[in-house]
């Protein structure tokens, strides 16, 4: 496996490839959840390219840049097991110049729920998915739905740029006791992971509801709040594909979407209906 530190090392070996290469952008700590997007793409490609980058601009000023988990020789031998031929490693001055020209999040869905209680956020993860595109040229990158609402600004980001690029969402993998799997999981004290539990709690039992046929929306977000009550919640939202709040359910077109604090750690988790 190849370890390319520099953009123009990774644009020179995109130049020798041939046939159909996939790419798996991360910030690394991985864990099933990323090999799971992995595997699709080692399975589909000829090539699979994946990158480790903690992208400074998508993290907000007090939030966790500095302590978020950096496990760069595990992370090596993941990717090596799992077949992938280049890892993009770089370090933050070789990706980003000072008065950079910028990409600005879509004011209405770039500014709602995540992008409302981390305002900034999206501008700083379209700028460097846009930079990772454009340096690999994949045929394929894949996302999760973990990150609907990411995955959601991905893909209109990548139609009205005209890039030439499937977007491939990927299913959430979760743990046994049903918690997201998630890179941020490890500040969880062992109490807090218990209490964490609580968020695909309140997710299963709004399928509950719907499979019952319960279809407004309100209802359902007040039973799951019920749920959540003992997390400092920052959104409970049901919306359809295009992120638009929705009053009733439209089966095949509805996200539940959580954000909550337990203890210090901030979590999401969403379920598609
Ligand atoms: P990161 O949080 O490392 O996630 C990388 C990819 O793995 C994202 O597409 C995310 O949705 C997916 N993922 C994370 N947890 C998952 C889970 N439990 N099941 C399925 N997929 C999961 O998302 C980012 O990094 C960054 O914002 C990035 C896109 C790399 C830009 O910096």
């Amino acid at each position: 496996m190849k370890i390319l530190r520099t953009p123009k090392e990774l644009q020179e070996y995109r130049k020798s490839l041939s046939g159909s290469v996939g790419f798996v952008p991360t910030m690394g700590a991985l864990h099933k959840g990323h090999l799971s997007l992995i595997e699709k793409s080692v399975a589909r490609n000829d090539h699979t390219i994946v990158s480790i980058f903690v992208n400074p601009t998508q993290f907000l000023p007090g939030e966790d840049f500095e302590k978020y988990p950096r496990r760069y020789e595990a992370d090596k031998k993941i990717c090596k097991l799992a077949g992938v031929e280049a890892l993009f490693m770089p370090e933050v001055s070789a990706i980003y110049e000072k008065d950079e020209v910028l990409l600005k999040a879509p004011h209405q869905k770039g500014y709602i729920l995540e992008g409302h209680f981390r305002p900034g956020h999206f501008d700083g993860v379209l700028q460097v998915v846009n930079k990772l595109l454009h340096l690999t040229k994949p045929d394929r990158a894949y996302f999760g739905k973990k990150d609907a609402q990411q995955l959601y600004l991905i893909q209109k980001m990548v139609r009205e740029l005209f890039m030439d690029v499937q977007i491939v969402p990927c299913d959430i993998v979760r743990d046994e006791d049903g918690l997201a799997l998630s890179s941020r999981n490890v500040y969880l004290s062992p109490q807090e992971r218990q209490r964490a539990l609580l968020i695909p709690k309140s997710l299963k039992r709004a399928a509950k509801l719907i499979q019952s046929g319960i279809t407004d929306t309100s209802m359902i977000k007040e039973e799951m709040l019920q749920i959540l009550r003992p997390l400092k919640v920052e959104y409970v939202e049901i919306v359809n594909k295009d992120f638009d709040a929705i009053s009733k359910i439209e089966i095949g077109d509805s996200i539940i979407l959580v954000a909550a604090y337990v203890g210090q750690t901030r979590l999401i988790d969403n379920i598609w209906i």
